[in-house]
């Protein structure tokens, strides 16, 4: 049985003042929540040390959006996998689609960047998913079987099981239109037999598939009630400590 994963992608929203606000909001509504669920936070890079603090002794786990495949050096702008772990981030969103179409980053780059998560033991949410286009040309599984094939090269077994995939529709991202909840099934269901491919099926059974895509609390319980759907990204719902907590009580049954 896998344990179901619901993160919050903030984007580009929520400074360090926000963020201590949604946080003290959100964990007044903690009693109330499932316990069998993992929670984690993706806020923007500047908050992420609020949010490491003020959640240190919560169960609520910490992720950032994005990390650069490098160590250090001249590259302006960039954060490395070190300095997450040394404000005690534990996880990072990497591939996300807005990465891909508005910043450029290849499954080659995403693959460095998910290889370096793992050398310092940051547990990478990696992100595919396709176009509407892909999805009409009848491209959707070969563009996920080569995202996820070129995304995990070199990834080992042990580290494939710290993975986090999250299977979103770019066509779904911020649009309101949801994946009905057999399409997410379906898609779902490919990316854990190209899992089972690469690793074998020990492996793909315990691995964490999240959806995301305009997942709110009213389509939650019917999204996280597929079988091979462990979870949800979300990112609009998840702005508001009262719609993010209750998005997480319709999702998950103890
Ligand atoms: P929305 O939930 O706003 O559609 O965003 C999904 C997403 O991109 C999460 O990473």
């Amino acid at each position: 049985m896998r344990k179901p994963i619901i993160a919050a992608n903030w984007k580009l929203n929520k400074g360090p003042s926000d963020t201590e606000d949604f946080i003290k909001s959100f964990e007044s509504r903690m009693s109330d929540l499932p316990k069998g669920v993992d929670i984690v936070i993706a806020p923007p890079f500047v908050s992420l040390p609020k949010a490491t603090e003020l959640l240190a002794q919560s169960k609520v786990r910490v992720s950032a959006q994005n990390m650069s495949e490098q160590d250090h050096g001249a590259y302006t702008g960039e954060v490395s996998a070190f300095m997450l772990k040394e404000i005690f981030v534990n996880y990072v969103i990497l591939g996300h689609s807005e990465r891909r179409s508005i910043y450029g980053e290849t499954d080659a780059i995403i693959n460095a960047k998910i290889l370096k998560a793992h050398d310092v033991e940051l547990k990478p949410i990696f992100c595919i998913g396709e176009t509407l286009q892909e999805r009409e040309d009848g491209k959707l599984e070969e563009v996920l079987r080569t995202q996820i094939t070129e995304g995990l090269k070199n990834v080992s077994e042990k580290q494939m099981l710290d993975t986090v995939i999250a299977y979103e529709p770019v066509w779904a991202i911020g649009t309101g239109v949801t994946a009905s909840p057999q399409q997410a099934q379906d898609a779902h269901e490919f990316c854990r037999s190209v899992i089972t491919d690469l690793y074998g099926v020990s492996v793909s059974e315990k691995v964490r598939i999240q959806y995301g895509g305009s997942v709110k609390p009213d389509n939650a319980s019917e999204l996280l009630g597929q079988k091979d759907i462990d979870g949800a990204l979300v990112g609009g719902a998840s702005l508001e400590a009262a719609s993010f907590a209750e998005l997480i009580r319709n999702g998950v049954v103890d």
